[in-house]
């Protein structure tokens, strides 16, 4: 059985887990574990007393329950994000871990019956408030993102990245919480995109590339229809493929008609596009890709709104911010 190590501090006192937490103990130079409180069972003072008088920081659950332990931290995120004992690592931990299990279960569902999209507000909601309010929530978030090439790791970047980059703005929080949750669906379209187009290694056919550039109009259309679902979230889906000369997709609009939370949309997207290490392409540090944005891409971007991006992202660069 494989086991993975929690903090204990990311435990809320008096709730249930809903799977088995155990200890780690060492005998004759063998380390095996231990159960220590059930899954069904209250975590609860005594419990909490007894890793404190034993002074034990860490505990481990089975690597079967991981998503289970993810719907605890959703569960609990208000919890865990207000928490003095945790620090800003371990909370943007968790905000990624409660992003990836809900990221999955509504791209799961999306073409099927009905997404619930109440646990990807809340979860933009906690997140903004944890970003407000957490001066280390910038590093930590950022140094979460995840370069791998799936829809929901890029999805949650998006929000993430979006959401930092929407506060550098002074966004009103009503805005962030359309960007933040905007962002997390807006490539919902591609789950009708098959599989062989969406991870081609190889240079897409003229027929192929008309397929993919469907997906906006497709997630609108399918978040649209979701019950819940205002139109302000709809924008980064419809609109993260325009660019700001009118050369994008699919409506080839251009400039302020495309709205301020598309122009973010379309920014962060190809930031994440660019550093995330796909299946054709290496991954590329954030310097080197906002530079190939200001070289190759700038025309696709608001380019004011660009300079604000590397403000936020390459302070320390200001050869960059001139160049742009
Ligand atoms: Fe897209
Ligand atoms: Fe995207």
């Amino acid at each position: 059985m494989n086991y993975i190590g929690i903090d204990k501090h990311i435990l809320v006192e008096n709730s249930k887990i809903g799977c088995d937490l155990y200890l780690k103990v060492h005998v004759n130079g063998t380390s095996r574990y231990v159960l220590f409180c059930h899954g069904s069972e209250q975590y609860g003072t005594v419990r909490k007393g007894e890793l404190v008088e034993r002074s034990i920081e860490r505990l481990y659950i089975q690597a079967k329950d991981y998503e289970k332990f993810f719907k605890y931290q959703e569960e609990n995120l208000p919890c865990i994000l207000e928490s003095i004992d945790l620090g800003p690592k371990e909370k943007s931990r968790a905000v990624y871990h409660v992003a990836k299990k809900l990221t999955k279960d509504i791209l799961q569902n999306i073409g099927g019956t009905e997404i619930d999209i109440d646990r990807a507000k809340n979860w933009v909601k906690y997140t903004i408030g944890f970003i407000l309010n957490d001066p280390g929530a910038f590093s930590s978030l950022l140094s979460m993102t995840s370069h791998d090439y799936y829809t929901y790791t890029h999805s949650i970047n998006l929000s993430v990245i979006g959401l930092l980059f929407g506060k550098h703005l002074n966004l009103s929080s009503e805005n962030l919480n359309s960007l933040g949750t905007g962002m997390l669906l807006h490539d919902a379209g591609k789950v009708l995109i098959p599989l062989e187009i969406l991870n081609n290694p190889g240079k897409l056919t003229k027929h192929e590339f008309e397929i993919v550039k469907q997906h906006p109009e497709a997630g609108f259309k399918l978040l649209r229809d979701q019950n819940n679902m205002e139109e302000k979230f709809l924008i980064p889906a419809i609109r993260h493929h325009e660019n700001y000369d009118g050369t994008g997709y699919p409506y080839g609009i251009g400039g302020d008609d495309i709205e301020l939370n598309g122009r973010i949309s379309r920014i962060v997207d190809v930031y994440d596009a660019i550093t995330t290490k796909r299946c054709y392409a290496g991954a590329m540090s954030p310097f080197a890709a906002l530079d190939e944005m200001r070289e190759q891409m700038i025309h696709c971007i608001d380019k004011e709104l660009f300079q604000e991006f590397i403000r936020l992202l390459g302070p320390a660069d200001r050869g960059l911010l001139n160049k742009a």
